[in-house]
């Protein structure tokens, strides 16, 4: 474990995860398990900045955790744990807080965009949700941070924060993690409106596909998808994002080439492409519902799983809390 590098990353406990946060993410996710020191976490606490229903929060939870599971992370392999469980993470949320300038918040284009949506409700947490992940990352001195390409601003902020510490307390606290962001698949478009990012928050569920939907769902997902005018199958972000969109699916699932999916379908209709991605998905994603259903029946099994990756964490992570402490003149606590 000593020499292998750290990687950490998560997802924010809100509807179901989609072919996005699988492609952009998760996908990686299993990937990075087999070489690095990896945990991968629950963000529940990210999810109080928009309201939840308590009972509904605490049922996703198991249900994130299982799905993470079915979609091919191992326990043993990776400290897989939520985040609420381990109470560092609010810990040193504070102290980056107060070293985190007003106006570089103000800046964040996710908050921006997220106050616009919930105009009801712009609490402080929505504005102070990228200094706890900032927390997250610090805490486990994650050498990198696989994530989607929505995620580059908040990496910049935590990048930054670890400057502001050093300014001021000095070197040799934090390691500085690095963004992990996939050359294909980094930002996967809505299915609907491919201008939009697909999102697991959105209220139209036929813009994503949930990774835990069932065949007929996505097939009527995937055939129902936005298309562009003209009819040749070709990857053009600006001109023909729909198509485009489909053959980035298409490509990261299948592992087959975009210029090798533009030669296969030369000549033929976005129909052929959307029945064959159809299918391509549902032979992804079947495996994963049955293994998710499956987990779901176990509830005991999931919550010594949940423990067990908390407080594998927590062990990790109080080494950083005890070590900002001393630093910046707080009491050593036991
Ligand atoms: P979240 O839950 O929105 O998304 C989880 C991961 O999926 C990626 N992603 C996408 N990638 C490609 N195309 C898309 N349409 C798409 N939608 C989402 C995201 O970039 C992300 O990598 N704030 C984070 C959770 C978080 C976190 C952290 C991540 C909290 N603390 C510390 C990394 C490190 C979020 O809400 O991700």
């Amino acid at each position: 474990m000593e020499n292998k590098k750290t990687i950490l990353s998560g997802s924010t406990v809100t509807g179901n995860l989609t072919l996005g946060n699988y492609i952009g993410a998760i996908n990686t996710w299993t990937q990075l398990q087999e070489q690095y020191d990896c945990l991968y976490f629950l963000a529940d606490l990210h999810a109080l900045t928009v309201h939840q229903d308590p009972a509904v929060l605490r049922e996703r939870t198991y249900s994130f955790f299982a799905q993470y599971l079915a979609l091919g992370l191992d326990p043993q392999k990776n400290i897989i744990f939520a985040q609420s469980q381990v109470p560092q993470h609010t810990e040193l949320s504070w102290i980056l807080t107060c070293l985190t300038p007003m106006g570089y918040l103000n800046r964040m284009t996710q908050f921006k965009e997220k106050a616009e949506k919930h105009v009801k409700n712009i609490n402080a947490g929505l504005f102070t949700y990228p200094v706890l992940m900032a927390a997250d990352i610090l805490m486990y001195q994650a050498d990198f941070v696989p994530v989607g390409e929505d995620q580059k601003q908040h990496l910049e902020l935590c990048r930054d924060l670890v400057g502001y510490f050093e300014n001021r307390y000095g070197k040799g606290v934090f390691r500085m993690p690095e963004p992990m962001i996939g050359k294909t698949g980094a930002r996967i478009m809505s299915l609907q409106d491919p201008s939009k990012k697909m999102s697991k928050s959105d209220e139209n569920e036929k813009n994503f596909v949930a990774v835990i939907d069932d065949a007929k769902k996505i097939e009527k997902k995937i055939k129902s998808a936005a298309t562009d005018s003209g009819s040749e199958i070709k990857f053009d972000v600006e001109n023909k994002a729909g198509v485009s969109n489909l053959l980035t699916i298409y490509s990261v699932l299948a592992g087959k080439t975009i210029e090798q999916l533009e030669k296969d379908y030369e000549g033929k209709m976005y129909g052929h492409l959307k029945v064959d991605l159809a299918d391509v998905v549902v032979q992804k994603l079947q495996p994963v519902r049955e293994k998710y259903e499956d987990l779901m029946k176990n509830r005991d099994h999931l919550d010594q799983l949940m423990i067990s990756g908390a407080e594998r964490a927590s062990e990790r992570a109080e080494k950083t809390i005890k070590k900002v402490y001393e630093t910046i003149g707080l009491v050593r606590r036991r």
